[in-house]
C-alpha cells in the first residue's frame, strides 16, 4: 500500500518532536495499563526506544518498498505472544502510534493522512488476524 501520506506524517512528526517515544508510551501506558508491565526489565528506556524504531521502519516499508515490513511485523506478532503479549495487545502498538502522530501534528494533520493511516491499520488488522497469527508464505495474499 504505497503512502506519501503516511511518509509525511513521520516527516512532520519528526520536525516538530526529537523523539516520539516518551509520548507513545505514555499514550500505550495511559490508555492500557496492562501493557506497562512488559517492559517492567526495560529500566533505561532503550528496548521501548529500540521498539518503536524497528515499527517505524517497519512501516515506512510496508508504504515504501515493501520488502520486509509485513512479514517483520507478523513474525513479531507470534515472537510477542512469548513474551505475554497477546496478539490484540500488539495490534496496539499501531493505532497508539498514529493517534501519537496526529496529536503532535495538530492543525498539519490531514485528511490524506486520516483516510490512509485508517487503510494501514485495517491492512495491520487484517494481516495480524486475531485468530490467525500465521507467517504468511512468500507470495501469498490476502
Ligand atoms: C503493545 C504492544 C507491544 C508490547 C507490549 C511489546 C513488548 C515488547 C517488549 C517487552 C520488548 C522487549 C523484549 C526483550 O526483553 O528483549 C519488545 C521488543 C521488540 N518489539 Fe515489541 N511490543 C509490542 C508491540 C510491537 C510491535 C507492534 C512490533 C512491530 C514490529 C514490535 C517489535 C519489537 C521488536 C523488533 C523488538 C526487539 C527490539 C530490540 O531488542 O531491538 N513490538 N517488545
Amino acid at each position: 500500500m504505497p503512502s506519501q501520506h503516511i511518509v509525511v506524517s513521520f516527516e512532520l512528526a519528526a520536525e516538530r518532536c526529537e523523539d516520539l517515544a516518551p509520548l507513545v508510551y505514555a499514550r500505550l501506558f495511559g490508555e492500557h495499563p496492562e501493557t506497562e508491565v512488559f517492559f517492567i526489565m526495560d529500566r533505561t528506556g532503550a528496548a521501548r526506544g529500540s521498539m518503536l524504531a524497528w515499527v517505524i521502519n517497519a512501516l515506512l516499508d510496508v508504504v515504501g518498498e515493501g520488502q520486509y515490513g509485513r512479514n517483520l511485523i507478523q513474525a513479531e506478532a507470534v515472537n510477542h505472544q512469548g513474551l505475554g503479549v497477546s496478539p490484540a495487545q500488539f495490534r496496539l502498538f499501531f493505532a497508539t502510534l498514529a493517534a501519537t502522530l496526529k496529536d503532535v501534528l495538530g492543525e498539519a494533520w490531514c485528511e490524506g493522512m486520516e483516510r490512509d493511516w485508517a487503510d494501514l491499520l485495517a491492512d495491520l488488522d487484517r494481516w495480524l488476524g486475531s485468530n490467525d497469527n500465521r507467517v504468511a508464505l512468500p507470495g501469498s495474499t490476502g
